[in-house]
């Protein structure tokens, strides 16, 4: 069920993806387009796709998917990523580095661990938590919001 708690709406866990036991699947969807401000259109390889790799590499030991997209419509920020929980809201970053793949991979391992279905921030890496772009809820979490 989702709550309004503190006028913030609570993310729309089921009771197992709500247990602490488990951790929940996490996916970080990488921009492999992005490049970084002012440089060129047609510096290639995009340091996003390098991201891509890199964050692809840091999660083979964990049960964080990693996918790609061409755009996440965030391009003047640098290098984006997305991370999505089922049920949770998601977290759009940007200002990211070729060097974060692994924060990347720390947060979504985070959020996975989750019991309330947020990304705890105290704990979040530092590039996520100066790049937080945007949290998005889920459509069902919206019919709370009238
Ligand atoms: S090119 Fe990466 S967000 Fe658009």
């Amino acid at each position: 069920m989702t709550d309004i708690i503190s006028g913030e709406l609570k993310p729309d866990l089921d009771a197992s993806s709500a247990d602490s036991e488990t951790a929940s699947a996490v996916t970080i969807i990488v921009c492999s387009s992005c490049r970084y401000p002012g440089t060129p259109a047609e510096t290639f390889p995009r340091p996003g796709s390098a991201l891509a790799d890199a964050t692809r590499e840091a999660a083979a030991d964990s049960t964080v998917d990693v996918r790609q997209v061409a755009c996440l419509g965030n391009c003047k920020r640098g290098l984006s990523a997305a991370v999505l929980r089922a049920g949770s809201w998601s977290y759009i970053f940007g200002e990211l580095d070729t060097d974060n793949a692994a924060d990347l991979v720390a947060g979504a391992e985070l959020f996975a661990g989750s019991s309330d279905g947020f990304m705890p921030f105290r704990n979040r890496p530092e590039a996520l938590k100066r790049g937080l772009i945007a949290r998005v809820p889920t459509a069902a979490n919206l019919q709370d919001l009238k």
